[in-house]
């Protein structure tokens, strides 16, 4: 178990005007510091400013540890890479959320759960017809998963540990059907039901890919590489998407509510939909002539807003491991199909270009998890604008898990920053008729 934070021996001193505050020092379970500064408006009314939160924990958290400077990943204790060799998604899901590997008896447990509840409510499929077919399955998988709140007002109350549980598999066994159905609807095919016998990611390859009038088998290689990305994508401690479900779900919002709205925090390319923007690049390189270099200058371009998607990350000053092994899991499926992907030869070379050139250097901008998943989906045969509903599915079990560590946290308060307002100073009112 992980230990407990301290109260570190030392402590941070601030001087304000002729004022000495002393702020405690708390140390986390692997030496990570923080000045506590919870007490610091009550005592001083000051505030701190931190746009962008670079500097501010909101959370303690015992999920998952990443060092950004060493290029470490652990769930829940576990390295991600041995997780990634060892694992299937649904049992890392088990233990990002209950904090444990799951037992056989457990697994067995788990798995039921979630498969019975993997078809959609026959109702909310009328949803989808609502939709423009060219609707991007990120908006449809946000306000179906929101949807679900209407369907299933038995297990809204998140105080309630049996309502959380079945919100839980609901959510679960209904995020695949949900993205493969808005796949089916944008080509005109017929919602291919569940197949309860199938594992999940079987099950979800079969969704996407099967018809009615045809027997289908999925590719092994393909259920392995899905599962390898979704345990990678699994979690990410108190990134943007996250932090928006901890946020949400800071009011007493419902489960459904909450993830609904870390998947609309997760669609923007700054995020999630890096993976999208990657091949739309790695594309727009190829048309272009192949000018590697070119797009390494726009990007260091200060007076150009084109940066290298997929590069850099706000916590990774190093590769990011999900990135190495993506990329080893790239290589792999690419040699075993013996398939030649052209954005997986020009990856490999912007990569080589920029981690090589100072500006990517000095800055410490290394690829990031979404370089390389892009080319690992084409190959499945995942289109594009799907990639990112695939992100948000391997990240399923992280925002759960993030969201039920608070409801269960003694400590748990309404999310609620503060602000330092820059506006005008009070005014007269001016009636319409006088104004200019
Ligand atoms: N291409 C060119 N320059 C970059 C890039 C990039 N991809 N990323 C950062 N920089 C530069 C940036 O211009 C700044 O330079 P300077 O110090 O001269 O002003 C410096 O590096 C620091 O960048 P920042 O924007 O202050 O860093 P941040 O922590 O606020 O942003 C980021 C992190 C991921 C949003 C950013 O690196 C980025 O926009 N990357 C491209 C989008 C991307 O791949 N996103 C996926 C992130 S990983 C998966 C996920 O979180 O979902």
């Amino acid at each position: 178990m992980p230990e407990p934070l301290k109260t570190g021996d030392d402590a941070a001193f601030l001087r304000i005007g002729d004022r000495e505050v002393k702020l405690p020092i708390l140390v986390g379970s692997e030496g990570e510091t923080a000045v506590d500064i919870s007490r610091l408006r009550s005592e001083t009314g000051f505030i701190t400013l931190d746009e962008g939160y670079v500097n501010t924990g909101s959370v303690t958290s015992a999920i998952t540890f990443l060092d950004g400077e060493e290029g470490v990943l652990r769930y829940r204790g576990y390295r991600i890479d041995v997780l990634a060799a060892n694992c299937d998604f649904i049992e890392v899901s088990y233990l990002l959320i209950y904090g444990e590997l799951p037992n056989a008896a457990q697994n067995d447990a788990f798995r039921s759960a979630i498969r019975m509840h993997t078809m959609l409510h026959e109702d909310l499929k009328l949803f989808y017809n609502g939709f423009p077919r060219d609707a991007h399955p990120m908006a449809i998988l946000s306000s179906v998963i929101n949807a679900m709140s209407t369907f299933y007002q038995d297990s809204l109350n998140p105080h309630d540990p049996e309502q959380v549980e079945v919100s839980i598999h609901r959510l679960l066994a209904k995020l695949p059907t949900i993205a493969a159905y808005s796949y089916k609807k944008s080509i005109g095919q017929p919602l291919i039901y569940p197949q309860n016998n199938l594992e999940y990611c079987e099950n979800f390859l079969r969704m996407m890919f099967a018809v009615p009038s045809e027997p289908f088998e999925s590719d092994p290689d393909f259920v392995t590489a899905l599962n390898l990305l979704l345990i990678v994508h699994a979690d990410h401690e108190q990134n943007c998407s996250t932090s928006t479900v901890r946020m949400v779900g800071s009011s007493d919002a419902n489960l459904f509510a909450s993830i609904s709205a870390g998947i609309c925090a997760l669609w923007g390319p700054l995020h999630g939909g890096a993976n999208e923007a990657v091949v739309n690049m790695l594309e727009r390189i190829i048309e272009d002539g192949l000018n590697v270099k070119k797009y390494v200058d726009m990007a260091k371009d200060k007076n150009n807003n084109f940066r290298l998607m997929g590069f850099g990350h706000r916590v990774y000053k190093n590769y990011d491991p999900r990135a190495t092994i993506i990329k080893a899991a790239c290589d792999k499926l690419l040699a075993k199909l013996q398939l030649q992907d052209p954005l997986f030869e020009v990856a490999q070379q912007l990569e080589k270009v920029a981690t090589s050139d100072p500006y990517f250097v000095e800055r410490k901008l290394y690829p990031n998890v979404d370089f390389y998943s892009g080319v690992i989906y084409r190959a499945i045969g995942i289109p594009v604008q799907m990639f990112t509903v695939l992100f948000a599915m391997g990240r399923l079990p992280g925002w759960i898990a993030h969201w039920k560590e608070m409801q269960d946290s003694s400590t748990k308060r309404i999310c609620r920053p503060r602000q330092v307002y820059t506006g005008s100073p009070i005014r007269d009112f001016v009636p319409i008729a006088q104004r200019r």
